[in-house]
């Protein structure tokens, strides 16, 4: 049930509150004051958008207690965590990137495949799980996404040398297709023979996000999280590179016991991340993206 309190000799009557929610929960009546619509409230999805959204700080929306939350979310099988503290001050007013920077931040981005041995700090990573990756979009603003950090070679080594026999049959799997059955061919092959590794590359830290099977739409969230993880990292200098080849075994069963995900969970993104070795000198070329408009000017042309 939604805990929404609207002060209304605060309320300024903006509207938009009603306009931020997307459950429909807030209903301004004919004065233009805010109310939860109590048919609605249990829909409210606890995102906060009201509370951010009204410039007199008329809204309050207390955290579910975990009773509450435990009976909400149980159907997702997400172990509910209570809010925290300042999760209601006042939005940040910058400074933010400015567009030019942002831009340039997005086009530096490289696959980084060579690391340094040094890690990236704890109080780093924790930083950019906690403070950032915390405010990426989930669907339904279910949250649930759980990360674990592999850490130094030697574990890295013993996460390639599980999914190796994977690869292994999958390069003799005619059902595959015949460049990839070719590349899982070769990362069998360099890491039987030299142990090169062409899963990690030569990372010391990878990060994983999995969560609960029954969470709906959990691949898009993860990716996205992932993403911001990747533009953060590079804000201080943390080089980063998808796992995407790991993702294809990801879900084997050995693989998930060795990272603590239960058999209710499912991984859906893998990253390694770390100092790079190098700098990109240049940016390459990409292919344009073609873009079109599909609006009433168009219409009304045709
Ligand atoms: C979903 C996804 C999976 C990927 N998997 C791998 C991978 O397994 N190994 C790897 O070295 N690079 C991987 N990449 C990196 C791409 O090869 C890389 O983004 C692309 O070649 C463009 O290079 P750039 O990231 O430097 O711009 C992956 C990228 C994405 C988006």
């Amino acid at each position: 049930m939604s805990q929404l309190v609207v002060e209304e000799r605060a309320c300024i009557g903006c509207g938009r509150c009603q306009i931020a929610c997307p459950m429909g929960v807030i209903v301004c009546g004919e004065n233009g004051i805010a109310g939860a619509d109590e048919t609605n409230a249990e829909v409210c999805i606890h995102c906060g958008q009201c509370v951010a959204a009204c410039p007199a700080g008329a809204i309050s929306l207390e955290a579910p207690t975990d009773a509450e939350l435990l009976e909400e979310l149980a159907d997702y099988g997400i172990d509910p965590l209570p809010a925290r503290p300042g999760d209601q001050e006042p939005a940040e007013p910058g400074p933010f990137p400015t567009p030019e920077q942002f831009d340039s931040l997005v086009r530096a981005r490289r696959t980084i495949r060579d690391y340094r041995v040094e890690p990236v700090g704890h109080d780093v990573i924790e930083h950019l799980v906690h403070q950032v990756l915390t405010f990426a979009p989930t669907g339904h603003n279910i949250r649930g996404l759980k990360t674990v950090v592999v850490e130094g070679r030697e574990r890295i080594d013993q996460l390639t040398d599980l999914s190796i026999p994977y690869f292994a049959q999958l390069a003799q799997d005619p059902s595959c297709h015949s460049f990839d059955r070719k590349v899982f061919a070769r990362i069998v092959s360099a890491w039987r023979a030299n142990r090169i590794d062409r899963v990690f590359r030569t990372g010391h830290q990878a990060m994983f996000t999995y969560c609960s099977t029954s969470i709906p739409p959990r691949e898009p969230a993860v990716l996205l999280n992932l993403a911001y993880f990747q533009l953060a990292a590079l804000t201080r200098g943390i080089g980063t590179a998808w796992a995407g080849y790991f993702m294809i075994v990801a879900n084997e069963p050995p693989i998930k016991q060795f990272l603590g995900v239960s058999p209710g969970e499912s991984i859906h993104g893998a990253v390694i991340f770390g100092y790079p070795r190098w700098s990109f000198p240049r940016t390459p070329a990409r292919p344009d993206i073609p873009l079109r408009y599909l609006s009433a000017h168009q219409e009304e042309n045709r």
